[in-house]
């Protein structure tokens, strides 16, 4: 199984904090926020990462990763994604790498308390398809919404105003080979980009997505300076912090 990080985009967002540098390099408690993700995928033995991403940083990604050892990683691998073009646009960019595999995707800006060791296990059991995360949330409209039936997901919305359930899709993703065949498919969506909800939604009319609901703490970081501060505040505690 390879991993993929997703760590281009514009970071809008989080200006002015992003005017001069990628999102992904800012500090989320003790650590660049792009550590989270590549700590992930090694906890969970994925040893073979290709990390996504754009702008005038991606050289920042280099001086601070390196070859990737320093997380236990076999091989890291580099991509540069020109435009945002959207999170399946940075994934169809992986192609050569994920070659004939299965692999997982993590945004750059997704941090999570529970191991993905067991659901990338449930993954490579899974002999076709895809399988998605999923989260009770608050703030639904904010994110990726799946319409559930029991545990069935039936439809997934991108950021819809009357979310249908309060089940986010957060940023991990396991794929089989049949993705690069989709996103040859995609069109661009209302904002210009290539949406993953539409991924999901292609192996949903197949009926190929399993989704599992999380109950660990997640936080999109990325989402506003507030997000970013609650995951600070969030990553310390989970490295055992008092209060503050
Ligand atoms: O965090 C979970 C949510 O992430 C999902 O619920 C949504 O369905 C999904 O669309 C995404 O929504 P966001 O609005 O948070 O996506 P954002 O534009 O912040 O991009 C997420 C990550 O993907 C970010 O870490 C950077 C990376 N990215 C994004 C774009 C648009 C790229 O590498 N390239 C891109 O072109």
């Amino acid at each position: 199984m390879k991993g993929v990080v997703l760590a281009g985009g514009l970071g809008t967002r989080l200006r002015p904090l992003t005017s001069i540098t990628n999102k992904h390099l800012l500090p989320v408690y003790d650590q660049p926020m792009i550590f989270y993700p590549l700590q992930k995928l090694a906890e969970a033995g994925i040893k073979d990462v290709m990390l996504v991403t754009g702008g005038n940083s991606a050289g920042d990604f280099l001086r601070l990763l390196g070859d990737g050892s320093e997380f236990g990683l076999s091989t890291l691998n580099y991509a540069y994604q020109v435009k945002e073009g959207g999170i399946a646009e940075a994934i169809g960019l992986t192609r050569t790498f994920v070659g004939g595999d299965k692999f997982v995707v993590i945004l750059g800006d997704n941090i999570l308390e529970d191991s993905l060791a067991e659901k990338v296990a449930a993954f490579e059991d899974q002999i076709d398809g895809a399988r998605i995360l999923l989260k009770k949330v608050e703030n639904p409209s904010d994110y990726g919404v799946a319409e559930l039936d029991g545990t069935r997901v039936i439809s997934i919305e991108e950021k819809p105003e009357s979310p249908r359930s309060s089940y986010a899709v957060i940023g991990v993703y396991m794929y089989d080979n049949f993705v690069f065949k989709v996103i040859d498919s995609l069109e661009p969506s209302a904002r210009g980009e290539l949406e993953v909800t539409d991924i999901n939604n292609a192996y949903l009319k197949k009926n190929k997505l399993h989704a599992e609901i999380i109950e660990g703490w997640w936080a999109d970081s990325g989402c506003s300076i507030d997000g970013l501060l609650q995951a600070g505040i969030m990553a310390r505690k989970l490295r055992g912090g008092d209060p503050i």
